[in-house]
């Protein structure tokens, strides 16, 4: 396997270091995985060096790996349009990695803000190409009083079929009955009755499976209020972004959030990245929880087809958390980012020896 990696900006850099490890020590126990990481410093300390977030022919040196796995970039020396629409979207957007997969699950010893929810477990499959976040739109009479902004949702046939399917596939593929689209077609009446129009007729290859279709003001209110019901939810690119904020936060942070930006044909690599950004407010203190990282790599291996490795890191991460002797800042501990990701391939090794065993 070769990999790309990009650490960039902040705690990106710190809960990278231990993804990096942890990958070490698999090689290590693992005679035949083999994976070659070549780390790339594309990051707002480029930009300010080269005026450039990644090289111009950055997307072709992607694309001779097999996956990229990704840290989280933003500065605030450059401006987060800057950071975001120069490295993230472009390897989105042009590698066609049209899939943003969010598991939304609870983990043993992390209590949900939420008290009656234990059982979280569903997954959002949020559009990651087109719709509200086009650059299609502009800016007219700067300065004038009449001074004004259009910004163009863009969403296509093809584009929705697209994340339909795959969430359809996905809900197939684990036995899940019921998927529950994210819509505002009372309000939106064009992009969004589009997009109604789309998700069902999309579902009717999917006899077997229910769709639900919720407005997104109440679907936000259901997330909190009944949370255990979801199965998989299939949502445009501004609502499934906060949609898995949210998720995120009902299991407990940030902190604990993996995410893939899937090109499911493989065409181009896919790219694993925690859901959570820079974090400056804590960046440089050796603090941030690494698990969301360390998370995104076994999604990457699972990708690439070691789903025995991807089973293997995430009971690695659920036994360290039962244990609730490690735990850092966000999780209500003390530990370092170092410790976390110590105690994390350490829990790694012992699975090895009982897999020998
Ligand atoms: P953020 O996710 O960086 O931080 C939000 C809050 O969660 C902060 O209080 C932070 O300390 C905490 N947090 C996040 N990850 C954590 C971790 N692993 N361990 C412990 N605590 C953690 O979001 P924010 O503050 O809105 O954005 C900061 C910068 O990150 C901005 O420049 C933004 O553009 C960028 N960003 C980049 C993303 C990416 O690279 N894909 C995604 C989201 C934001
Ligand atoms: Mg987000």
């Amino acid at each position: 396997m070769k990999i790309a990696v990009i650490p960039g900006d902040g705690i990106g850099k710190e809960v990278m270091q231990e993804a990096l490890l942890v990958l070490e020590t698999l090689q290590e126990l693992e005679e035949d995985l083999s994976v070659d990481t070549t780390i790339f410093d594309w990051s707002s300390d480029y930009y300010l060096r080269t005026g450039r977030m990644m090289p111009e022919e950055g997307l072709t040196i992607l694309a001779d790996y097999d996956a990229i796995l990704f840290g989280a970039i933003g500065d605030a020396r450059v401006p987060d349009d800057v950071t975001v629409w120069e490295l993230i979207m472009p390897i989105r957007k042009q590698f066609d990695q049209y899939v943003n997969f969010r598991p939304v699950k609870s983990l043993p010893g992390i209590a949900s803000p939420l008290a009656h929810a234990d059982h979280i477990d569903f997954v959002i499959f949020r559009e990651n190409t087109e719709g509200e976040y086009s650059n299609s739109g502009g800016r007219l009479y700067r300065d004038k009083p009449q001074d004004l902004a259009i910004q163009n949702t863009v969403m296509t046939k093809k584009g929705i079929g697209n994340i339909v399917s795959a969430a359809c596939d996905y809900a197939q593929k684990y036995g899940k009955s019921t998927v529950t689209s994210a819509t505002k077609s009372n309000a939106v009446i064009h992009t969004m009755k589009f997009w109604d129009e789309c998700v069902t007729e999309e579902m009717k290859q999917y006899p077997d499976l229910h769709l639900k279709s919720y407005y997104i003001d109440a679907l936000v209110a259901y997330f909190v209020e009944k949370p255990q019901e979801f199965e998989v939810v299939v949502a445009s690119n501004l609502f499934g972004d906060i949609l898995s904020d949210l998720g995120s936060a009902i299991i407990g942070g940030l902190g604990l959030s993996p995410s893939g930006n899937i090109n499911p044909e493989r065409n181009y690599p896919s790219m694993f990245e925690p859901v959570h950004g820079s974090a400056p407010d804590i960046a440089g203190r050796g603090i941030a929880n690494p698990i969301a990282q360390i998370w995104s790599l076994a999604l990457l291996l699972g990708h690439l087809g070691r789903t025995d490795l991807e089973k293997v890191i995430v009971s690695s991460i659920e036994r360290v958390l039962e244990a609730g002797e490690v735990k850092t800042a966000d999780i209500g501990g003390s530990a370092t980012t170092k410790e976390m990701g110590t105690a994390i391939r350490e829990a790694v090794k012992m699975s090895f020896e009982r897999r020998v065993v």
